[in-house]
């Protein structure tokens, strides 16, 4: 066995004390229901649960040990082996800093206020056939997520991908520290969790944040079209980046789109990167993919790595669950294409979803249809943020438009009665409705924060297209 981390490596790095015979392990974790056997056992303590009422669990389960605090060891003797600390999260943390202390990758960290994961996954695509690839679980991009990232790194990493995130000012700077990449991506700044903030602006200081942990000589990678890149390019002046790469539209941009043709299920982007010319296809469709995409082969070039091997790549992505994935509901008399968009909502992404589902392609006599649920996190501004998107509904002619929520219940009545599908208080009384309203050659895109359970809409379709008679009676 190759272990990812020895018992001499995890004393070491933690200053934990050892409990019982451990060798090594093979992987880390900190949930019982995704623990492989072999793992270490961190007994976080969460938002509503404490690690620690799981450690027999973990044990049980095949984890090579769990690593609890100083005060609940006790509790544990009989369990199995233990590491002791003085604070669990902490010594995950110093795992996850002896990860990068070892490692020869090279390592891009990414954040922004919308597209964190989908960049993040691109570059994993991306990077992948050039090299040992290691990147962020799904958007595991916080105080826990980030360590435990970091600690999970295997030795032979060539190439580590990190997605980082925050709900407040100061969050990035001490997970860019850990992390400590040779280059840095802000995808965008936009008015997502505004409540905790002044201003747009100060979000874009907390996001610059991320500069301050590259390595010297590092490149600091910036959307030159977003309004805020000047305030993002001063938090990289004052870092100890090597080097400052714009990517977007933008003529001056280094990484630029000269021209992206958006179709129905794919997008092709004519680019120059730094002056040479570079033409690909993408296999997500949507123009906010494409402008990620500029901001990923700007990482790919500025990481050393082979541009005409990751735009090939590209071209094999697929939108995930939650994240715009497609899907083809069968109504007996034909079909109608079904957009998952439902794992959160901003007016960024609403909009970029809106812009999609306008350049869908529809059936003969088919309507495009978003069904959206409210944008939570904006604070004061919330309602009015709520009708402004009439607009974008207008501009890519969205035939019908079915809403969730108290504040979807401002759009509602903000749009023209000729759109208004249907109002109701929640995802799951709505579900039943779009279930019947939806007819062959239809586009639906699905769209709401995570919490309000707009996938509950999302499930009732695809069982309804599965057992067929509810969409059938409705046809007529
Ligand atoms: N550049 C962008 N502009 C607007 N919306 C975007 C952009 N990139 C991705 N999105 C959309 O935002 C939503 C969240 O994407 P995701 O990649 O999960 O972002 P994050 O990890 O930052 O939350 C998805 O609906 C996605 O299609
Ligand atoms: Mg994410």
């Amino acid at each position: 066995m190759n272990p990812l981390w020895t018992r001499h490596e995890i004393a070491q790095a933690t200053g934990g004390r050892f409990i019982g015979d451990v060798p090594g392990v093979t992987g880390v974790s900190i949930d019982t229901r995704t623990l492989e056997p072999g793992d270490l056992f961190f007994a976080i303590r969460g938002d509503v649960q404490d690690g620690h009422d799981f450690v027999p669990a973990a044990l049980s389960r095949g984890a090579a040990a769990a690593v609890v605090s100083e005060e609940r060891a006790s509790e544990f003797a009989e369990a199995g082996p233990l590491l002791v600390v003085s604070d669990v999260l902490r010594s995950l943390e110093l795992l996850g800093v002896a990860s990068r202390a070892r490692s020869s990758a090279r390592i891009v960290a990414v954040t922004g206020s919308v597209g964190k994961t989908s960049t993040k996954e691109a570059l994993r695509l991306a990077l992948m056939p050039q090299g040992v690839t290691h990147a962020s679980v799904a958007s595991y991009n916080n105080h826990w997520g980030v360590p435990l990232t970091l600690s999970r790194m295997p030795r032979e990493t060539g190439y580590g991908v990190f997605e980082i995130g925050m709900n407040h000012p100061g969050e990035i700077l001490p997970l860019t520290a850990m992390v400590r990449p040779h280059v840095a991506l802000v995808t965008n700044v936009e008015p997502v969790h505004i409540q905790y903030f002044r201003s747009v602006s100060a979000i874009a200081d907390a996001k610059g944040e991320i500069f301050a942990g590259l390595e010297p000589g590092g490149t600091a990678v910036v959307n030159r079209d977003n309004p805020h890149w000047e305030r993002l390019r001063a938090h990289a002046f004052a870092s100890s980046a090597g080097r400052i790469v714009t990517f977007g539209e933008h003529e001056t941009a280094d990484v630029r789109a000269e021209r992206i043709i958006v179709k129905s299920d794919t997008s092709i982007v004519d680019a120059l990167v730094f002056g040479q010319r570079v033409t690909y296809r993408l296999g997500t469709p949507g123009r906010h993919i494409a402008i990620n995409s500029l901001g990923v082969l700007a990482a790919v070039h500025a990481l050393g790595a082979d541009l005409a091997i990751a735009t090939l790549a590209l071209a094999e992505a697929s939108a995930p669950a939650g994240r715009g994935e497609r899907t083809r509901l069968s109504l007996g008399s034909g079909d109608a294409l079904l957009i998952d968009e439902s794992y959160n909502a901003n007016p960024a992404s609403v909009r970029a979803a809106l812009a999609t589902l306008g350049s869908a392609e529809t059936g003969r006599r088919g309507r495009r249809i978003a069904v959206l649920g409210d944008m939570l996190e904006l604070g004061p501004e919330g309602a009015a943020l709520h009708r402004a998107l009439a607009e974008p509904i207008e501009a890519h002619e969205i035939d019908l438009v079915f809403t969730a929520g108290s504040l979807m219940q401002e759009l509602f009545t903000a749009l023209p009665r000729s759109r208004r599908g249907e109002h109701a208080p929640t995802a799951a009384d709505l579900a039943k409705t779009i279930v019947q309203a939806i007819r062959p050659g239809d586009v639906v895109m699905v769209k709401g924060s995570n919490s309000t359970r707009m996938s509950t809409i999302i499930k009732a379709l695809k069982e309804a297209s599965s057992t067929d008679h509810a969409v059938v009676a409705a046809e007529g």
